[in-house]
């Protein structure tokens, strides 16, 4: 696969820190130290569908294929309030593609899984052009009242267009069951055989620290791994585009990994964690401001609920 079009669309809100602690015990001081978030995008008029299919026709546009010539819509989303139909089906008759249509949830990893399917998808179909779009609104899975987790999130979306080319250079997906570290559960529809205590709402529950340190491992470990198999030095690589959840999270990883700083672009400090939208909405943003050159080599790296992790080494040539 190759790259050929970026897009994104974020919410007009934006929530900063001295906001939230109006309504939780918390402060810029911890928040800015602790993760280098400064403020959030959050939906409030707009809805989820709105930002998703925004920055399909951002990605569509960018590229100059014609939606009638996307063979596949892979749409990555942990929950949106349509359980169905899904959320690349319901985008697909906005931007006027017609072609099959699958959402995926892979927490935060799920723009790195998606391309690797891509990829697959290319080879195995000979599809002519696919669009990956990221849509996620985690700041709707979080208790509001609790300082541990509201602090984190934004909302968003990033997307792609692929094209056939060799531009996937190595990548790298793995899971590991454990729902102890990240868990966020949704009450079903009740039936009349329902046994009491099963069918519950539990907002987002995230051990932090347990989560810092297998991100920190594992993207490490996914990084080196991809890198190694590619047979590319580490330092080739022009940047590094990791998974946007914490500040600290992504400076451990670079100087875990020996690496100048100025190879880890952020833009956490803007959008907070958009799951897995945050590496094509900082991939977009990165490809509009012209700091990627055909040549770049680019590692990407995310992390998250499962607990997942996935990377990828890709050529960027656009
Ligand atoms: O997309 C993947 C999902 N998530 C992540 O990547 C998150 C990974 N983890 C993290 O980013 C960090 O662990 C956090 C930012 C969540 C927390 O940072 P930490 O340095 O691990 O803090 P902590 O949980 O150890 O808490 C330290 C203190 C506690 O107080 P005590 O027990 O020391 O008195 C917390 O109660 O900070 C307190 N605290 C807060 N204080 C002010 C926790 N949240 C807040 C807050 N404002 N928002």
């Amino acid at each position: 696969m190759k790259i050929i079009g970026t897009g994104s669309a974020v919410p007009k809100k934006v929530v900063t820190n001295d906001m939230l602690s109006e309504f939780l015990d918390t402060n810029d001081e911890w928040i800015t130290t602790r993760t280098g978030i400064h403020n959030r995008h959050l939906l409030t008029e707009e809805n989820l569908l709105d930002l998703a299919i925004e920055a399909s026709k951002n990605a569509i546009a960018s590229s100059g294929v014609a939606p009638k010539d996307i063979d596949l819509i892979i749409c990555s989303n942990v929950a949106n309030n349509y359980i169905t139909p899904s959320m690349s089906t319901m985008v697909e008759g906005e931007i006027g593609c017609e072609c099959p249509c699958i959402d995926m949830n892979v927490a935060c990893a799920g723009f790195i899984y998606a391309l690797d399917y891509a990829e697959a998808y290319f080879i195995a179909r000979g599809a002519r052009n696919i669009l990956v779009l990221c849509a996620e609104e985690p700041t709707r899975f979080l208790n509001w009242k609790q300082r541990e987790n509201s602090v984190l999130f934004g909302d968003g979306a990033g997307a792609v267009v692929l094209t056939r080319g060799n531009d996937m250079l190595g990548s790298r997906l793995r899971a590991v069951s454990n729902k102890e570290v990240i868990i966020y559960r949704k009450r079903m529809e009740p039936t009349p055989y329902e046994v009491e205590g099963v069918n519950i709402d539990a907002p987002l529950y995230m051990n932090g620290r347990e989560v810092f340190r297998m991100a920190v491992k594992s993207s490490q470990q996914d990084l080196q791994y991809v890198l190694e198999h590619a047979g590319v030095d580490p330092l080739n690589v022009e940047y590094y585009l990791l998974h946007q959840a914490n500040q600290r999270i992504i400076d451990a990883i670079q100087e875990g990994m020996r690496l100048p700083k100025k190879k880890f672009p952020s833009i956490i400090g803007e959008y907070g964690n958009t799951s897995s939208a945050s590496i094509p909405i900082l991939l977009d943003m990165m490809h509009r401001n012209g700091e990627l050159h055909s040549g770049d080599l680019l590692a990407m790296s995310a992390f998250g609920a499962g607990f997942v992790s996935a990377a990828a080494l890709i050529r960027w040539s656009k």
